[in-house]
């Protein structure tokens, strides 16, 4: 199925950055949020890279004036009824999705639209079945920044059919992602690996094996990651990763998934990462400074 449309619900961390490359891939846009003071936040984000885009030379400013024409904001679902494909990237809270779903059933007027899901950790099948077209359901996974990070995890259920499938394969090639496909198993390909790591480099330091800023060293020097696991878990949030791992553990019962203490407590504290300006580093002046948890 060939897609001009997309809507994009919630225009958060993800969500804001999932609208622009969608925007860039020459897509038409709407961008749903539950108030202006967040439809504007978002809106500020995407302006703000587009501008930086600019300022680097990597783009001409009618090509950002154009990819920011292509967004249309709006506080309303009724914007969604002629989508043909809507991406949610609302909280990670499974309820809030499935009354999300049942609503947009109503509104998304063709029935071979593609319903797509940017969960990170919930089973995609219970979104699916909160609407009349699980056939037409799938998992677009995309990864922070969405702007930047080259990967696309597309997930098919066990009720996706081929064309809604290849339709979330297709749209990811034209984003110019790479694309995997992944089973519906809880944390997908890469936060089945990548959160266990994660949650080891906490027990690591726990157990003393070393520093947070020399786990964190360590891992870029000796391993090539972009950012060491300390710096990753703050910028991921330590909140979601929490989350995450809680929802990993209660479907696999295995420990690797177990958010250790330090976490819990971290979490517990507000000490969410960059976003609140303290996880394992402190953000509040120029460059980040790596604090003692404490607990
Ligand atoms: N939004 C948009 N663009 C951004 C950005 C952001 N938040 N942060 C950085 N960029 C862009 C910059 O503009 C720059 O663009 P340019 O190359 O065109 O100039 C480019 O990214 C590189 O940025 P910087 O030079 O400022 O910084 P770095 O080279 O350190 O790169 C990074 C920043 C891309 C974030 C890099 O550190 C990285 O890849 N880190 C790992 C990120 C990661 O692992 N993400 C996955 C998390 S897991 C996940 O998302 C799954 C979920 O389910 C939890």
């Amino acid at each position: 199925m060939d897609i001009e449309r997309v809507g994009v619900a919630g225009g958060g961390l993800m969500g804001h950055g999932i609208a622009q490359v969608a925007a860039q891939a020459g897509y038409q846009v709407v961008l749903r949020e539950v108030d202006q003071k967040r439809l504007d936040a978002a809106l500020g984000k995407i302006e703000k890279q587009l501008a930086r885009a600019v300022e680097k030379g990597k783009m001409e400013q009618s090509a950002a004036d154009e990819v920011r024409g292509r967004i249309t904001p709006t506080l309303d679902y009724g914007d969604f009824a002629d989508r043909q494909l809507v991406i949610e990237a609302i909280t990670e809270d499974l309820q809030l999705k499935i009354d999300l779903w049942r609503e947009l059933d109503g509104i998304v007027t063709a029935d071979d639209a593609v319903l797509a899901t940017n969960t990170s950790s919930l089973a995609v099948i219970d979104q699916a079945v909160a609407t009349k077209r699980p056939n037409r359901f799938i998992g677009l996974h995309f990864f922070n920044p969405a702007q930047v990070m080259p990967l696309l995890e597309v997930i098919r259920t066990v009720t996706t059919d081929d064309d809604a499938f290849e339709t979330g394969l297709s749209f990811g090639q034209k984003l110019g992602k790479t694309v995997v496909s992944a089973k519906d198993k809880t944390g997908f390909i890469v936060n089945r690996l990548l959160v266990p790591y994660m949650l080891d480099a906490i027990r690591a330091y726990e157990e003393g094996v070393g520093s947070i800023e020399d786990i964190d060293t360590a891992m870029k020097g000796g391993a090539a990651h972009p950012m060491g696991p300390f710096t990753l878990l703050d910028f991921v949030g330590l909140d979601t990763t929490k989350s995450i791992a809680d929802i990993m553990f209660d479907e696999y019962r295995e420990k690797r998934f177990a958010a250790p203490p330090t976490l819990r407590k971290m979490v517990s504290a507000g000490y969410y990462g960059k976003k609140s300006g303290r996880g394992f580093y402190d953000y509040s002046g120029e460059q980040p400074v790596a604090v003692e948890p404490g607990l």
